[in-house]
């Protein structure tokens, strides 16, 4: 390949500007590629040891310009100016980079709402399954990606049990609680989940400025009268709200309110959108929990909105259609969304019998993380 005499044919393939390069793709006549980024990524910018980049744009002492390109064979080749350095990068991986749009991510799946009938149909897996089948561990995945909530049966009545789930999906993920928590009446309660009070639906800990993404909640015992769970999914009851209540639900995906989480020792704060959209403008999930909300800081007038469209909101959420009511049993552990899916609990009677929950929490972008490296080739794998 002689690149300072190419082709007249190849020559005519691409145009150098003064700051970027012009050739054709199948799906654009005119690709337009800016230098600093053909530059900065070059193949041998990468690492194939590390998979990092190891070349650093920043020690280039001039603005990278192209002396010379041409299309060979199913490559884009360029001499750059002032280094003795030639690129030379597939069309292919060109082609996804012309319109300016996100990088598809496999993870990026379409959530599916479901409404209070769903109990029978939660995806349900094995734990010892999901330690040593990978295939159970995307399906698992999948699950809490586009329903946001799935029961693991046959746990192991201990600790580890728990930790050697939740380790499948990532790593476990302390709140200022602590890594791990236990939901069983306490004598000196520094929250209602440890009572045996009843428990409105909400998300947890929305005083942390990154609240938890996936939580786990194993039960290890469940003997007592009441205490059913409830769950429900918030991306089904935002959507509805979207369509029912159009003003109420622009002031929720848009307006920050604030969380607390105050006792002797910790004072934490934060503040959150009730509604929670992602990049395409869809709901992704919620934040929200009565007994963490703080005094609701915002002009007066602006309540005068606010509040009663926060009402409707968390009226709805506790309509029948959308509350999936029913019993975890010992030895089950049921995952979720942390931001998408609302729990709670009716009350139950403490000295009717035995009633444990231990839980901890993994991260939503870890669990995405995951799934990406299970389903996909990525960029560096041969
Ligand atoms: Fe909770």
């Amino acid at each position: 390949m002689n690149i300072a005499h190419p082709s007249a044919t190849a020559a005519q393939q691409v145009t150098l500007h003064e700051s970027g390069l012009t050739l054709p793709l199948p799906d654009q006549p005119q690709a337009y590629f800016n230098y600093h980024w053909l530059r900065d990524n070059c193949p041998s910018s990468f690492d194939p040891g590390t998979r990092e980049r190891s070349f650093d744009i920043f020690h280039l002492s001039e603005a990278p310009t192209a002396r010379a390109a041409l299309i060979e064979g199913q490559h884009l080749v360029i001499d750059w100016a002032g280094e003795n350095h030639r690129s030379a990068f597939p069309l292919e991986l060109l082609a996804g980079y012309t319109q300016g749009t996100p990088r598809p991510d496999p993870a990026d799946l379409k959530r599916r709402a479901w409404f209070s009938d769903h109990y029978a149909d939660v995806a349900r897996f094995s734990q010892p399954d999901l330690l040593s089948n990978h295939s159970a561990v995307t399906r698992w995945i999948e699950a809490l990606l586009v329903e946001g909530v799935a029961i693991i049966t046959d746990m192991p009545d201990s600790d580890a049990g728990l930790t050697d789930l939740a380790q499948v999906i990532g790593t476990i993920r302390p709140t200022f609680f602590g890594s791990y928590f236990d939901v069983k009446t306490h004598i000196n309660p520094t929250n209602t989940a440890y009572t045996a009070a009843a428990l409105e639906l909400h998300t947890d800990t929305p005083a942390e400025e990154h609240a938890p993404g996936i939580q786990f909640l194993h039960c290890r015992a469940n003997s007592v009268e009441g205490g059913r769970n409830l769950f429900g999914d918030g991306v089904a009851v935002a959507n509805d709200f979207r369509s029912r209540d159009p003003e109420g639900f622009r002031l929720l995906s848009e307006i920050d309110i604030p969380f607390y989480c105050e006792h002797d020792s910790y004072d934490m704060r934060s503040r959150q959108r009730v509604i929670e959209l992602d990049q395409h403008g869809e709901v992704s999930g919620l934040t929200i929990s009565q007994h963490m909300l703080d005094l609701i800081d915002l002009p007066q007038q602006l309540l005068d909105t606010y509040y009663p469209a926060f009402c409707r909101f968390g009226r709805m959420l506790q309509e029948e259609k959308y509350v999936m009511r029913f019993t975890l049993n010992a030895g089950e552990c049921i995952v979720f969304d942390n931001h998408r899916i609302v729990h709670g609990r009716a009350a139950y009677t403490a000295s009717s019998g035995d009633r444990y929950l231990r839980g901890c929490y993994t991260d939503r972008a870890e669990m995405r993380s995951t799934y990406r490296a299970l389903v996909s080739e990525g960029r560096f794998k041969s």
